[in-house]
């Protein structure tokens, strides 16, 4: 793996000021923070920095203001929520640069936290500007990002003042880096990769990329209707992007001559209508789905040949679910694969990544998420590092 400096490399930080990259784009709801979980990942880093005397000065984005001052999108509003998990008072600045945070600096100890303002207030933030990156880092000494789920952006928080400051990778970013080298940088083989989700165009880079890197590609959810059409299966009324079932080809011919196995399933689990446990509920061979069916779930027996698979495989890297799983039953493939990867985990046999929004919540959901080896909290910039790209945020850090 290239390698980045990390806290351990900091010589004594003192007093010295730290502008450390979070990911403070947090879920609300009627001005409340819904879930922490960002909120934690940034402990480790902060409390090493403040343990280490240093003053910690948090900038983040929140939302898409556009570069302009939203109120309702100030972070003003998770300062709460971060004292909350910080279990101290943190001091609120609602500038990035200039005279103000300058004094704040001058009024914070050494250990102690601020959270500045939204970053994306700033028009030069997304822009990368080079005169707002000057007047950032004017105010710190070095720069800490432990922010990868916004290192695909090239933004002047993510990528510019890692250029103009000694740059460093906060602990999460460390932990998510190297957990992600172990899944697809440099994995132990056999690789198998579960990819699911509605749409098959969402993930198209990521299945290209995919192909040439595992041995086992599991293809799940909506999108691996299009991929049965493409194989001439009739999916009835399921959700299948049929203009895309020459792609969908294309993808199999790649998997084909790079030796990667390429896993549908083969029985189904079908309805007339998509509601919870209805009448029209059977299970089916994907090629009994009749024209008034539509395919919600991966069935029994392919969950089953699936988690055999895994049971052949060293490393899993996971993103999207097999069916419709925010509806019972259709969360069954979903569950019994994910409950398969974790026994498998715990056995010591398997090391699973997984990533992405829905794909956390699935494991949530499955209560298998604390039994992985890494979950990451990115969501955009986890399918784009499983897409192959260099993240402009990670690029930097690097040495
Ligand atoms: C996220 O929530 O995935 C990150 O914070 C990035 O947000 P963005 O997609 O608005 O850049």
């Amino acid at each position: 793996m290239s390698t980045f400096k990390t806290l351990d490399d900091l010589g004594d930080v003192t007093g010295k000021v730290a502008l450390v990259r979070v990911d403070l784009n947090l879920p609300m709801q009627d001005g409340a923070v819904t879930d922490d979980t960002r909120i934690r990942a940034a402990v480790p880093t902060i409390n090493d920095l403040c343990e280490k005397g240093a003053k910690v000065l948090l900038l983040a984005h929140f939302g898409r203001p556009n570069g302009e001052r939203v109120s309702t999108m100030s972070l003003s509003m998770v300062v709460g929520a971060v004292e909350k998990v910080l279990g101290k008072e943190v001091m609120f600045v609602p500038e990035i640069a200039g005279p103000v945070v300058e004094q704040s600096v001058g009024i914070l100890r050494p250990g102690d936290v601020a959270i500045l303002e939204n970053t994306r207030f700033w028009k030069g933030e997304e822009k990368n500007d080079p005169d707002l990156i000057k007047a950032i880092a004017a105010n710190g000494d070095f720069y800490v990002n432990d922010a990868f789920s916004a290192a695909h952006r090239a933004h002047a928080t993510t990528d510019g003042l890692a250029k103009a400051l000694p740059a460093y990778a906060g602990r999460s970013m460390q932990a998510e880096l190297e957990a992600l080298d172990k899944a697809l940088g440099n994995p132990v083989k056999p690789v198998a990769a579960v990819v699911g989700g509605a749409k098959v165009s969402s993930k198209l880079d990521v299945l290209k990329h995919l192909v040439t890197q595992v041995d086992h590609l599991i293809i799940g959810g909506g999108m691996a209707n299009t991929f049965l059409a493409a194989k001439g299966v009739d999916v009835g009324k399921s959700l299948c992007e049929h203009d895309l079932t020459g792609t969908a080809n294309e993808i199999l011919a790649a998997a084909d001559s790079s030796g990667c196995t390429v896993h549908l399933p083969y029985d189904v689990v079908v309805s007339k209508e998509f509601a919870a446990n209805p009448p029209s509920l059977r299970t089916c061979n994907v090629h009994e789905v009749a024209a008034d069916e539509m395919i919600l779930d991966a069935g029994p027996a392919a969950a089953e040949a699936l988690g055999d698979v895994l049971k052949t495989c060293r490393t899993l890297v996971w993103n999207g679910p097999l069916g419709a799983f925010e509806m019972a039953p259709f969360d069954a493939a979903t569950v019994a694969l994910a409950k398969t990867a974790a026994a498998l985990t715990i056995e010591g046999t398997l090391t699973s990544v997984a990533g992405g929004g829905d794909t956390v919540a699935a494991l949530n959901h499955a209560g298998v998420a604390k039994d992985f080896t890494y979950i990451s909290t990115a969501g955009g910039a986890f399918l784009e590092w499983m897409e192959g790209k260099e993240l402009p945020g990670v690029a930097a850090l690097l040495v």
